[in-house]
């Protein structure tokens, strides 16, 4: 089976919270969870082809959300990016945050700047966390991302949220009940499989009627 090498993987991480409810947790138990998988899935793309990746922390809508779970979100976030620089670095992951600034907290910019800083040399591994992101407002500002080859999603749902509309025109879609807590490298490669699995037309023929 011929596997691409430079794969565009995106996921949409959901399901933090019922991880989180059905262990009679508090809701900010299963972010920290989420923190774990997220380590986990980055150190394991590049050895499973991917070249980019693309994780969906926090959406423009998301600040619906209660005060104080927006805020344990934003001081996680910093705290995660200041924690993983340095294996980021020792990984070769370089890391780039998409989505608007000016409505986050400047601890949390900092600490997003600092981190895209330290890992500005990294070429094993393109990560891209986007926070404070909404596809519909990113088209119309012209800021995009390379086409992605596979979309993730978590949680048990099976839709977009907004994220990455320009870009997945063309992605295979890839939805799976677990909880992203729960989701570790091996489900990342049971979602590659699925993906080499599949025959890729673009809008043309399959390659066998195509001769
Ligand atoms: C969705 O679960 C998850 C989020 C809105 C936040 C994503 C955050 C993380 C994965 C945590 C850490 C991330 C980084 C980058 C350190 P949900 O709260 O919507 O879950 P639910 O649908 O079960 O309520």
């Amino acid at each position: 089976m011929l596997q691409s090498t430079s794969l565009h993987v995106a996921i949409i991480m959901d399901g933090n919270g019922r991880w989180a409810a059905r262990r009679g947790l508090p809701r900010a138990a299963g972010h920290r969870a989420g923190a774990d998988a997220v380590r986990r899935v980055v150190e394991a793309a590049p050895g499973q082809g991917v070249a980019a990746l693309t994780l969906f922390a926090f959406s423009a809508d998301n600040w619906k959300r209660p005060p104080t779970e927006v805020a344990a979100l934003m001081r996680l976030f910093a705290r995660h990016l200041r924690t993983e620089t340095a294996r980021l670095v020792a990984n070769g992951v370089r890391l780039e945050v998409v989505g608007r600034r000016d409505r986050l907290p400047a601890p949390l910019v900092a600490a997003i700047q600092a981190a895209e800083l330290a890992t500005a040399g990294g070429t094993a591994l393109r990560f891209r966390l986007a926070v404070d992101y909404s596809a519909r407002a990113a088209i119309p500002a012209g800021q995009l991302l390379p086409d992605v080859d596979l979309l993730i999603r978590t949680g048990g749902e099976q839709r977009l949220s907004d994220f990455l509309l320009w870009e997945c025109a063309y992605a295979e879609l890839y939805f799976t009940e677990l909880m992203w807590p729960d989701f570790a490298a091996a489900d990342l490669a049971d979602a590659l499989r699925a993906f080499h699995a599949r025959q890729r037309r673009f809008g043309g023929l399959p390659e066998a009627a195509a001769g």
